[in-house]
């Protein structure tokens, strides 16, 4: 028996959620005039507008009832003291100390790590101007403009989706390429394009043992040595990001070329690290160091705001809510900017990596279900293929759309219908459309009474779909940093109430394992054929068009 399902506030909600089926939140709004404004939170530059939702003050109340019964501040405080609360590995999650502003020291078992953290800083910030003035030349003395960025997961989805979110902020001058996947198609293609002598390697890896980063990194370096450079010369054109320094160093980086970070920095919590060094390439320092100070105004917000003015909590409760009481299985986020379209990605790993764990506490099999799929793609695109399931479908898919107020370099025609279509969705949503409405509307088309009673079923939409609208005053650097910590507070404060541990990732270890064996059997030809039938029968296929 599971003590979360079997709690007082878990059973509350669950009556409550009996409460209000059969309501319709069109009549909600009807009813109560202050809705929109009750159901609304403003900080940190983002304004959420969460009444589009299936609550009431009384739901509210219930959640917030659920967080503390589980504790969610308590756990939020430990965090941000730097307590061991990641502890299948043993170690803190302290992003939030990356971008500590306060000044205050930060203690990781009895030492301040905000010295490292700032000399860290200050070494990007030295390596950002040199390369940006072309001070940091390469090997022939020309300067590097041409950046590769190799890292996967956390090593590559931050520093990629934050620069291409950010467009409008980038120092002109250099391009920035980032490669991830071990197929060979990425890192060719890349490469074929540039001048080494004028290229700048970046590699990213926490661990250093990452097998795609690793492979790149070696193409990388043989195309450099093909094409003129020297051993000696590697020195000025590579650099790597880790925490495993004595790997890195082995590998043949030089000292002084590596950017360290540390184990209590998870690697989907890692852009605010040194990991970040190619966002900072991409802005200049100052842009990335407004990122910071943005996620930073978020840490404070979501220690300081009550909970139910607190940005993280409710959008959290909001996702406990439809996961647990109304077997929601995916939420789907609809950025309404082109800039901000790799924003579900990012996401995808921080809430599915994060909070997709059947363990709570120390080793209780969990009966109810946490994290949920995360997916979505830029709007209008969606509107135009998968919003159809979300209107019509019989599953429940509750949206985050987002949509910054004011942009750049687009006229006011696109960007007024960008918003149109961004708020007439959340209205489709919520209100739906009638029977009597969709039939009243077929008057005068000349069908068959038959006919139009079918065709009005068809066209009738259910509505009562949940929706939260996030609006910026505009998505620059502080912004965006303050988004990105609102959906890690966010992740967080689920994973507080479902008990897991939000910063462990052991589901994605027996792959790499695996595949490392497959592997083996691949490029020895001897090795025999051991496993199950099936990954046998493959190896034996791509043994054999290896030979053709
Ligand atoms: O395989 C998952 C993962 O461990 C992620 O958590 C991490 O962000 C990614 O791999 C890359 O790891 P590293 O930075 O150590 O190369």
């Amino acid at each position: 028996m599971n003590s979360l399902t079997q709690s007082p506030c878990w059973k509350t909600l669950q009556s409550l959620a009996a409460e209000i089926s059969g309501q319709h939140m069109r009549h909600w709004f009807e009813q109560d005039p202050q809705r929109a404004e009750r159901f609304n939170i403003d900080a940190c530059g983002i304004n959420l507008d969460y009444s589009k939702n299936l609550i009431n003050q009384q739901i509210m109340e219930g959640l917030t009832g659920l967080a503390n019964q589980q504790q969610v501040e308590t756990k939020r405080d430990a965090m941000f003291a730097g307590e061991i609360i990641n502890h299948t590995e043993e170690r803190a999650a302290l992003h939030t100390a990356l971008r500590n502003f306060s000044g205050q020291p930060v203690m990781v078992e009895g030492v301040d790590v905000m010295p490292e953290v700032l000399a860290t800083q200050d070494k990007m910030g030295d390596f950002v101007k040199r390369i940006h003035s072309g001070s940091h030349k390469g090997y022939t003395g020309k300067p590097l403009k041409e950046i590769v960025c190799i890292g996967i997961g956390g090593s590559f989805l931050g520093p990629k989706i934050m620069s291409e979110a950010l467009k409008p902020y980038w120092h002109q001058g250099v391009n920035v390429h980032f490669v991830a996947n071990v197929d060979g198609c990425h890192i060719h293609d890349v490469l074929a394009t540039l001048d080494h002598e004028q290229t700048l390697v970046v590699m990213s890896s926490k661990s250093f043992t990452t097998q795609e980063t690793l492979q790149n990194t070696l193409t990388t370096k043989d195309w450099f040595l093909k094409a003129g450079g020297t051993q000696q010369d590697i020195a000025k054109h590579f650099i790597c990001v880790s925490s495993n320094i004595e790997a890195a160093t082995e590998f043949g980086i030089a000292e002084e070329n590596i950017f360290p970070m540390w184990d209590w920095v998870g690697g989907r919590y890692s852009l605010w690290s040194a990991i970040g060094l190619p966002i900072a390439l991409r802005l200049g320092y100052e842009n990335y160091r407004a990122l910071l100070e943005g996620a930073y105004e978020m840490d404070c917000h979501f220690k300081q705001a009550p909970l139910e003015q607190n940005l993280p909590v409710v959008m959290a409760l909001l996702g406990v809510w439809y996961t647990n009481f109304f077997g929601a299985q995916s939420h789907v986020l609809l950025p309404y900017y082109h800039y901000l379209r790799g924003f579900p990605a990012y996401v995808q790993q921080l809430d599915m990596e994060s909070n997709g764990k059947c363990i709570a506490g120390d080793k209780e099999q969990i009966d109810y279900a946490t994290g949920p799929v995360i997916w979505g793609s830029e709007g209008t695109n969606g509107q135009h293929s998968f919003h159809q399931l979300i209107h019509q479908g019989k599953v429940l898919i509750p949206a985050d759309f987002m949509l910054p107020l004011k942009v750049e370099n687009q006229n006011d025609t696109h960007h007024a219908m960008l918003a149109s279509n961004c708020f007439g969705q959340t209205q489709a949503l919520m209100q739906g459309k009638t029977f009597d409405e969709a039939y009243a509307d077929l008057d005068g088309k000349g069908l068959s009474d038959d006919k139009r009673e079918s065709l009005a079923h068809h066209k009738t939409m259910p509505g009562n779909k949940p929706s939260n609208t996030l609006l910026f005053e505009q998505l620059d650097p502080k912004t965006l940093g303050a988004l990105v910590a609102l959906y890690e507070h966010k992740v967080f404060v689920q994973g507080a109430i479902w008990g897991v541990n939000s910063f462990d990732q052991w589901g994605v270890e027996l792959g790499k394992v695996l595949g490392n064996q497959v592997l083996d059997k691949i490029r020895n030809a001897d090795e025999p054929l051991d496993l199950d039938a099936s990954t046998n029968a493959l190896i034996k296929r791509f043994r054999q068009a290896l030979k053709k």
